[in-house]
């Protein structure tokens, strides 16, 4: 097997084959099929919300690639006449930089820093890419899902219904007759704001936005993601969120850190120390399915939050690293990414799972190794 990985990660650092995932399972009875939103996929590798799934040409290399699914960029809810209660979270900016940063234990990982936040276009340009991706989704070739920031309010405040309704309804109509899926992000930035402050207002958001939402698309169904932000306070305090969020279809745990020095989000192995310490503690929790999020850089990362009940994972950061730092000699980056998370022969998902294997923790059933047996191993 291990024989067979070298070779198949030599040949396909050369050229990416058009079905990865049903090679792996051809070849060493790996059965990577995964789940998001009630999705199932392919394999557990999708692309977070961000700058990386803005357009078209962005989702069609990724479908091409074979990426398992696609968050789109968080759009800024809006009513009727345009008025936005996160306004301040559509601004725009282009400049992003990918730099090296060393996570408190002197690890160095990645992280992309920019001090942009939300869609910056137009909502109907917004509304054009989800039909989109509804067609994607409906075609069985990549599941597509839009991703909104909805107003939240302070405790004396009320929510912003309007915002709801109309913003879902049009999102709604735009995805069409099967139930829109969708992310509901809190955000780092948020997190920094005076907003993210209070533990009892962020409890009270988690709480009572999937309602909130539901009713905005009156009787049309919504399968919702909450994307929880690392707020912050305490690990104690992430899994009092993880408590409050039993109204959503799932969650996705938890977008990045918050540098307050140089006022920034950032990743690296901070992030993804955060997020597993928090969900291996929260082990014992009823929770909605998870997926993962936060310096997926390697299969076995994305192991760990399997481990940890996540059912796939979502990368931002390792779709953006200059090409001299993927193995692969050529593809696109999608591609180049793919490669080294699925064939790298010590840190791909496949050495993972055989080394899973071998000690013990994951078993064959019917000949196969699951990845998907991980996540429901949780108690
Ligand atoms: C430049 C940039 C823009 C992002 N924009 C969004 C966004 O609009 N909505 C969102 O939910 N997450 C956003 N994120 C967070 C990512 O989706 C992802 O969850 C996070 O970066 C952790 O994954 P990573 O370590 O693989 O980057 C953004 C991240 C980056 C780096």
């Amino acid at each position: 097997m291990l024989a067979r990985l070298a070779a198949d990660f030599e040949r396909f650092g050369r050229e990416w084959p058009r079905d990865f995932a049903t090679h792996v399972r051809e070849a060493y009875r790996i059965d990577l099929s995964a789940r998001y939103l009630g999705h199932a996929l392919r394999h557990p590798f999708g692309k977070a919300s961000g700058q990386l799934s803005l357009n078209e040409d962005q989702l069609e290399a990724d479908r091409t690639a074979g990426v398992a699914f696609v968050v789109l960029k968080t759009v800024i809810a809006q009513d009727e006449a345009g008025a936005r209660g996160m306004e301040a979270w559509a601004i725009h900016e282009t400049r992003m930089r990918v730099e090296r940063r060393a996570a408190a234990d002197g690890r160095e990982g990645w992280t992309v820093t920019w001090n942009g936040r939300g869609w910056d276009r137009p909502f109907e340009d917004y509304l054009a890419l989800v039909r989109l991706a509804a067609e994607m989704t409906r075609s069985g070739t990549m599941v597509a899902v839009p991703s909104v920031k909805y107003h939240l309010p302070r405790l004396d405040e009320t929510f912003r219904d309007p915002e709801y309704e109309f913003t879902t309804r049009r999102l709604v109509d735009a995805w069409g007759e099967d139930g829109l899926p969708l992310e509901k992000d809190f955000s780092p930035t948020l997190a920094g704001d005076a907003l993210g402050d209070e533990q009892e207002r962020i409890l009270r958001w988690i709480r009572e936005v999937p309602a909130r939402i539901r009713a905005g698309a009156g009787t049309r169904p919504v399968r919702l993601a909450l994307k929880l932000m690392n707020a912050r306070f305490d690990d104690a305090f992430q899994r009092r969120m993880l408590e409050a969020a039993s109204g959503a279809d799932a969650l996705v745990v938890f977008n990045r850190l918050w540098d307050s020095d140089r006022r920034v989000a950032y990743g690296g192995w901070d992030l993804s120390d955060r997020n597993l310490r928090v969900l291996a503690a929260a082990r014992t929790l009823a929770l909605p399915p998870l997926s993962g999020t936060g310096n997926v850089v390697t299969g076995r990362v994305a192991l760990e939050y399997a481990r940890r009940g996540c059912e796939s994972v979502q990368l931002h950061t390792f779709f953006q690293l200059p090409l001299s730092e993927y193995p692969a000699a050529a593809g696109t980056r999608q591609q180049r990414a793919l490669h080294a998370l699925v064939f790298h022969p010590r840190d791909g998902i496949i050495a993972g799972m055989l080394d899973l294997e071998a000690s013990g923790v994951l078993a064959r059933r019917g000949g196969e190794l699951r990845f998907l047996d991980l996540a429901e191993q949780r108690p």
